[in-house]
Formats: structure tokens, sequence, C-alpha cells
């Protein structure tokens, strides 16, 4: 590595440097500089089209370039047909075809200033999203547990058609014009299914000891060099601890990385830690959960490292890198929730960046579709919602905007139309912002959902938008408003009868679910029975876990196959654990409830006779009612100038990202000059004011 002056600062933590002066500072990797040491790791966008990029993947890379990251590790890339889904959502990185592709983002994320390398894989027995295409690999036939199907173990042919299918990928990438490549031997992919004990068993050269486990790593490594020269950089990304049973751990990684450091053919280390389905952690672990294991790993090495795993806040990173855990920092997520990471910190307004809330809803869970985010509307649609950012001078009218609701509908709307140059008004009829953000931040899991609360007020308040708490506005006093336009954001509550046909239980006493979260008295239970209405969603969860932190005894009685239905993959185990370690008890595939004295009976498939739980009290997921009563009484009533929207809750109750993207899609029809109330066409020149989305 050539570093910049200020390298040695990893010893010396204390000498005057300013904020985040070690992570704005240039680094070498290789013959490489890039101009700051944020780098935006390998993020698979899912926008691809049989297996070639498509324009989304560019713009949503190019958008993180232009936020100034210094370098973009672009999402994962197939080496071999191998490891492909019949749905083809990898590029093909080891087809010709894609370098034309390639080449039109590389060009582009350079015309940002970011430097760019293209990350290599073969997932061999490991697929979780699709149907394998083809034949999976693995050093031993042994069936994941993601996967139902066996892997072939490799002989010496398939090990040629690996490293083979490497190196010619990388040749692609380098034509392609990218700046190196990243070779994917973490998260128990194929090259890590080789290093780890656990799923390798073989008794040939390629296993054994850790040296053995690591040839096919260090063969793929020589054919890699072999195809791409001296003069682009070849990185190598290990997941420094497996995290699980008999699977790779920091020692051994510690022995990997010195057999790469004698072999010469390695510029630098991504290290993670965790395998498939774990390696993206949530909210409910600390921030910088890897860094100390992947410290232990950078202090022994010459090889520059990237950090990773839920490092948000630039005042974190810039300790890792001052702590010498580090030489540059990975992010993911923080990037996806706010592109414009590094600009912030550049202009040394870091309260300002969009925190990413650990939550995994619409970046993890969003394979059919391709990557979201729940905070950040514009992720998957980045060339409609973000053709213009910052905050532009207003060139049209303002117009006085009152917003009706603060819940993330309402607070998104004010920030982005207050954003456009209006004059906005807020008004909430409760005491605190967040509507029923509020509710679901009462998961200790989730409890990072009111940074993103926190984050639009302090937005609100930095852009002068009037905020008004403790003001219920009906129909009449609408009416008097003196505004041009009335955005209701209204949102929605418990429903009271329940919003199934199922209709809800009367004995036991039941309780909504909505109520218990809104605080209800349950001092006089203490076999609580939580019915679920089939979702197996948090909200069940959250309630079970309140209850059990209260000492009640809980069942959760779900129709689902699963009480984690809906929940994201990566908080699955956890969120497990958790009901496990509060003694909360389950029943799933419930299909058939009857109140008895003093509890229920269950039925669940399959069974002839239903179970009786006990219980003093049910509470019920008996879902949402928006409160729409505004808007409909408004849509029957002719106001006169001012035009009204209602976004959010208040036509359907969905998730926060519905409520977030509602107010985007208002934001951007407005902006065009294009929106118009179903009654009341907008009677205002058109708007040429700039969107302040980022
Ligand atoms: C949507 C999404 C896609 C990802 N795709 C890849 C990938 O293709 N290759 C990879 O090595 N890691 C991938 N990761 C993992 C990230 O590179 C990163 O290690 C992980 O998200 C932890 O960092 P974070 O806490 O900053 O998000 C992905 C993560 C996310 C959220
Ligand atoms: S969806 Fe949630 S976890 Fe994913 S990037 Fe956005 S805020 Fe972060």
């Amino acid at each position: 590595v050539t570093s910049t002056p200020i390298r040695g600062f990893a010893q010396s933590p204390t000498s005057g440097l300013s904020a985040f002066e070690m992570l704005l500072s240039p680094i070498t990797i290789g013959h490489v500089t890039l101009r700051n040491r944020v780098v935006l790791l390998p993020t698979g966008t899912g926008y691809t089209n049989r297996g070639r990029v498509e324009e989304e993947d560019i713009a949503f890379n190019v958008r993180r370039a232009e936020g100034g990251v210094g370098l973009i590790i672009t999402g994962g890339t197939t080496t071999d047909s191998s490891s492909q889904n019949r749905g083809r959502v990898f590029i093909e990185a080891y087809d010709p075809d894609v370098v034309p592709g390639l080449r039109v983002r590389a060009e582009k994320v350079h015309a940002a200033g970011a430097m760019i390398f293209g990350q290599l894989f073969n997932l061999g027995r490991h697929h979780t999203s699709d149907v394998v295409a083809g034949v999976p690999l693995a050093p031993s036939a042994l069936r994941s547990h993601l996967y139902p199907f066996a892997p072939m173990a490799m002989g010496e042919r398939e090990i040629s058609q690996v490293t083979e299918g490497f190196a010619l990928s990388a040749h692609h990438m380098a034509e392609a014009g990218c700046d190196g490549v990243e070779i994917h031997a973490a998260h128990s992919y194929l090259l890590a299914q080789f290093l780890a004990r656990s799923t390798n068993r073989r008794t040939d050269g390629y296993g054994g000891t850790q040296a053995g486990r690591a040839r096919l790593l260090i063969e793929t490594l020589r054919s890699v060099r072999a195809a791409v020269g001296h003069d682009f950089v070849v990185g190598v990304r290990l997941s420094v601890d497996d995290e699980t049973v008999n699977g790779t751990t920091v020692e051994e990684s510690l022995e990997t990385v010195g057999l790469l450091e004698n072999e010469g053919t390695v510029d630098y280390l991504s290290l993670a830690v965790g395998v498939r389905g774990k390696y993206v952690k949530d909210a409910s672990n600390p921030d910088g959960v890897a860094l100390e294991r992947i410290g232990l790993v950078k202090r022994e090495s010459k090889l520059p490292v990237i950090a990773s795993q839920r490092i948000r806040r630039p005042g974190d990173a810039e300790e890792a890198l001052r702590r010498g855990d580090a030489d540059l920092i990975g992010m993911s997520r923080a990037l996806i929730a706010d592109p414009d990471w590094v600009n912030k910190v550049q202009s040394n307004t870091p309260a300002r960046i969009r925190p990413c809330v650990g939550d995994m809803q619409d970046c993890r869970n969003h394979l059919a579709g391709g990557l979201g985010c729940m905070v950040n509307p514009s992720v998957g649609r980045q060339h409609v919602l973000d053709s213009s950012r910052g905050e532009l001078p207003v060139t049209a009218p303002s117009l006085r905007v009152a917003v009706i609701g603060g819940g993330p509908a309402g607070l998104e709307s004010a920030r982005r139309t207050a954003l456009q140059g209006h004059d906005v008004t807020l008004y909430e009829a409760t005491s605190r912002l967040g509507g029923q953000v509020l509710l679901a931040a009462l998961n200790p899991a989730r409890g990072e959902f009111l940074e993103y609360i926190s984050f639009l007020e302090a937005e609100l308040a930095h852009l002068g938008v009037n905020v008004v708490t403790n003001r219920h506005l009906d129909v009449v006093d609408v009416a008097d408003l003196r505004c041009d336009l009335i955005v209701i954001a209204t949102g929605a509550t418990g429903s009271t009868q329940g919003d199934t046909e199922r209709g809800h239980v009367d004995s036991p006493p039941s309780v909504a679910l909505w109520d218990l979260l809104g605080g209800a008295d349950v001092s006089n239970s203490n076999d609580v029975v939580v019915l679920d209405d089939g979702s197996g969603d948090w909200p069940t969860l959250t309630g079970a876990i309140l209850l059990s932190h209260v000492d009640r005894n809980v069942t959760i009685v779900t129709s689902s196959s699963s009480i984690v239905r809906t929940v994201p993959t990566e908080s699955v185990a956890g969120v497990l654990d958790n009901v496990e370690k509060l003694d909360v008890r389950w029943l799933t595939s419930a299909t058939a409830v009857t109140p008895f004295e003093g509890g229920l009976e269950v039925l669940r498939a399959g069974w002839s006779e239903p179970e009786r739980l006990r219980a003093d009290l049910v509470v019920e997921e008996r879902g949402r009612t928006p409160n729409d009563e505004l808007w409909r009484t408004l849509s029957k009533t002719s106001l006169g100038p001012p035009v009204w929207v209602a976004v959010g809750d208040c036509l359907s109750p969905r998730d926060i990202s519905h409520a977030v993207r509602d107010a985007a899609d208002f934001a951007l029809k407005l902006q065009r000059g294009t929106y118009s109330s179903k009654d009341e066409p907008m009677d205002s020149p058109p708007l040429l004011v700039a969107s302040g989305d980022s």
C-alpha cells in the first residue's frame, strides 16, 4: 500500500486530526489511488436482465459514485454457468457479451470520480433465491440447509472449470474498464466452502489442512493474475469467522491470509464475518459488530483491509481507522439509505445523513423486484426520482402547503415539498412525530426506526418547516386553512372488529394487538394467547416479546406455517432465538379457535383433536383501518382553491416503505407540475422547482 502521510495515525489517535480526516484521506491499492477510504461494498441489485446489467443497476452505482465514495465494488457476478439460477438474475461475467454493458457502467462511475472493481463469485452449494440452472459444485457432496439439492463433489475437471471461469471473468472485467476484481471467498460460497472444515471433507490436496483447503483459492488467484497482469487490482473477500460449528475461525483465517501474502497475488483483503443467510446483520446486532475480529486479522497482515458490517456513522468509521481495525471502510446499506453519505461528511454535515435502520425489509426481501430501501424510495427508481439533487434554487412560485399527519408519509411529504422550496406547515394530532413507527420501534430489534424519525424531524427543522403538534384538524378546520395544497397523511389505527372475514374473539377477554402496543393494561392476566392473523409478521412478535418482558406466559397462535413468515430471512434466527429465550411458545398452522372456560381450543392442521390452551387474555392481531374520514369527506366537498392529495396508510394500511414511497411519488408529480387531485385539477402554473431528493 502506498498511503498518505496520515496513515501512521492508526497508532496515534489523539493527534490533531480533523473529525473525518483519515476517512477522507486518499489511499492507494495496487496501482489505483482512491480519493477517500469509503467503499461501496458489493451490493447485488437484482436489476439485471437474463444475465446482463440493466440501466437501473448502472444508475444505482453511479449515484453512489456521485455521492463521493472512493471505490465501488459492484455486486457479485457469476463466473460459471453452473452457478446461475433459472431466472438468470446474476450477471454472467464469464460471457463476453456482458462486456459492453459493464463498460458503460465503469465509464460512468469513473466520470463521477470513483474507482470500480467487479466482484466475481461461484456460489457452490448455496442457492437460496431461485432454482439452480446447472449442476452446483462443492468441495464435498454435502447438502446446504438452505437448498434442497446436493451439490456435486468437484473432481479435477471441475477444479479447472472453476479457476478458468474466474480467470475469464476477470479478463472481461478488465476489458470492461474496471480497475480491479474481487474474488469472493467469503459468506460460505464455493471458495469459502473449500476453506472451511465443516464443508470441506476432502482427503486429496484440496482438503485436510488449512493449506490444502486454501489451495483452490490460491490456484484461482494465480489464474486470475495470469489473465489480468500486474497493473490490475486483485482482491479477496474472506469471512474471517464463519460463526458456525466447525466453520472458519479467525485463527484459520490468519493462516489463509499468511498463505495469500506469501503468494503475492493479492492487492487487498475485504473482511467480513458470517455465512450465507447470516452475513447481513440486522439492527439486533451492535454497530461495528465485526470490527474487533477484522482488526485481529488486519493487525497481522501487510495487505490493506476493507472492514464491513453495520458501520453506519462517520464517527464510528473514523474511529475504526484510527484504532487500526482497517484501512478502508466498506458499507452497503448505509450507502443504499443515503448515497450522499460521503458528500455529507465532506461538507461537515454528518447529522444530515439519512440513517439505515437495519430492518432489511426492502433491501434483502427484494429478490423478485430488485433492490429497494425503506427510507430511500429512490432506490430502484434512481433515474425517475433522483434526476436532480441538492437544494437547488426555486424557480417557480412557492406554494403554501399544509401536511396533515406526522407519520412517515406526512414527514416525508413535508421534507420533499420543503426541499422544493414551498412554504410547509405540518400538523400532528398527538404530541409526538412518528405515527405508527413509534409502535414498530417498541420491538428492541427495531428500535433504530426512531433514528429515521429523528432524521426527518431534524430535516424539517433545517428546512424551516413549521411543525404544529397536538393539533387535530377536522374537515371544518381544513376548509379554513390558508394554503394552496393540502397533503393528507392521517395514517391508520387498529381495527376494532378485525379486518378479515374471521371477525374477532370475545372470550376469554380479548384486546387488540394495536391497543396492547399502545399501552393497554394487562395487569390482570397471566396466561396470554397472542393470535396472529396469519401474516407471521413483526407486530405479533413485538406483542409477544413485550408481554414476556412483563412476565406473562405467552403462546403465539398463527394460521401461517411460521410465526416469522414475512420477517426478512437474515432476521429470522435472531427473532426465534429471542422469543425462545423469553419462553414464548408458538403453534403454527392453527386453523380453528374455539373458546372454553379458562382458555381457547386450537385446532392445528393435521390434528384430529383440538389442543386446549389456558388463557385469561387473548391479544388479537386485528389489522388496521385507514383514517380516511378526512379525505373521503373532502372528496365529496368543494373546498375551493386548495387542492388535496392523500398519501400513505390513510389510503390503505401498508409498510413504512409504502408510506414513504407515496410521499416521493406525490412530490415528483408536484415537481413536474403534473399533480392533480381527482376532483380538483391543480390550478397553479407548472412547477419548475427542482426536487431536493437524495
Ligand atoms: C442488497 C444487498 C446485496 C448484497 N450483495 C452482495 C454481493 O453481491 N456480494 C457480497 O459479497 N456481498 C453482498 N452483500 C453484503 C454486503 O456487501 C455487506 O457485506 C453487508 O451488507 C454488510 O454491510 P452493511 O452492514 O454495510 O450493509 C449484499 C448486501 C445487501 C444489503
Ligand atoms: S431497507 Fe432498511 S436495512 Fe435496507 S438499506 Fe434501507 S434502511 Fe437499511
